[in-house]
């Protein structure tokens, strides 16, 4: 056992003004990224542009934890030091996607499972050698027609419960990813139903598994309208919906619940964050865990060129602390303009 416990862990990640970086796209996801941006995605590309996201100054003020890819842990930076030492030399913690996707449920058409539990005991022992603290696992629940199936939300929720157990029991905190996604011409109601359904669901598992709540964290959509919904709901009703939903579903235990963007444009996200943070009472820290919300704009002014690399660093901080201050409810959406 370390000298930092996961109830520590845990609360430091939410901590006030702060928030995670998810930066653990596997390679397919992070290839497609880079060709949004006309940039070959090859070990060096990748290491490169991570790098450049992990040694920009300032951004120990603005995030507690990264979460890494398995590449990513492994890597050194061009100074010879791995990139997780770099975060932990900064105070971040370094964390790790263990999941390894969502593939096809059987006997459910177009429904998803999630997979990588086998062997992942070992797993979880080698990443906690190699300085990871905390852990992601994110299983993926699709709105359509007949969808989500119970048994597609039953059968994910399994799977999160064991490996949250199997994190604790390596002294790593588990982060509970269940997204329901965004694509998808649904409303906010219906995002609401299966978000309440789902994430019930998985707070069943994790109670029958043993899981310990106070060392875990939670990492949710917002209730948000599907993105081709053609009545878009705004901040104000995102955060109601989505605070009484987890007044419905996650107990208080739970010390803080970190979201994914899941496809939200930076503004928006950033926005819906603060409309929770600001006036709506809530016994959660609610803070960020996101990816694309909190990357696009850096991704863009790096463009895969060394010559970019302070235009990006710069603008990666500016989202960082635009976000920052969204998770404090403190974020005004004319800061964009700034
Ligand atoms: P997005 O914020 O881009 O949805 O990514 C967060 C994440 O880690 C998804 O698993």
């Amino acid at each position: 056992m370390s000298e930092i416990s996961m109830e520590q862990i845990a609360s430091q990640l939410v901590a006030k003004g702060k928030g995670i970086l998810a930066a653990d796209e596997s390679t397919g996801t992070i290839t497609k990224r880079f060709d949004s941006i006309g940039v070959q995605s090859t070990e060096e590309t990748r290491r490169d542009y991570r790098e450049l996201l992990f040694t920009a100054d300032g951004i120990s003020n603005y995030i507690s934890g990264v979460i890494l890819y398995d590449e990513t842990i492994r890597q050194t930076a061009s100074n010879g030091i791995t990139l997780a030492q770099i975060l932990t030399d900064q105070g971040i913690i370094p964390g790790i996607k263990v999941d390894k996707g969502a593939k096809a449920l059987a006997f459910s058409e177009g429904e998803l499972v999630t997979e990588g539990l086998d062997g992942l005991r070992e797993r979880l022992a080698e990443y906690r050698s190699l300085g990871a603290r905390f852990a992601k696992w994110r299983a993926v629940i699709r709105i359509g027609d007949a969808a989500p199936s119970q048994y597609c939300i039953d059968t994910n929720a399994h799977a999160l419960a064991r490996y949250a157990a199997l994190c604790q029991e390596a002294d790593i905190v588990p982060i509970v990813e269940p997204e329901v996604l965004m694509d998808g011409d649904h409303t906010i109601d219906e995002c609401y139903a299966v978000t309440e359904t789902t994430l019930k669901t998985v707070f069943d598992e994790l109670y029958k598994q043993r899981v310990v709540l106070e060392q875990m964290l939670l990492k949710p959509n917002m209730v948000v309208s599907g993105m081709d919904c053609p009545e878009q709901a705004g901040p104000d009703e995102v955060a109601a919906k989505t605070i009484y939903c987890f007044e419905q579903t996650v107990p208080l235990a739970v010390p803080g619940i970190a979201f994914l963007s899941g496809g939200q444009s930076e503004a928006q996200a950033t926005l819906n964050l603060n409309t929770m943070n600001d006036g709506h009472s809530h016994p959660w820290e609610l803070t960020y865990s996101f990816g694309r919300a909190l990357q696009a704009s850096a991704l863009r002014a790096w463009g895969g060129k060394a010559d970019n690399k302070k235009a990006a660093q710069d603008a990666f901080i500016r989202r960082a602390r635009l976000t920052s201050e969204a998770r404090d409810g403190n974020y005004s959406a004319l800061d964009e303009n700034s």
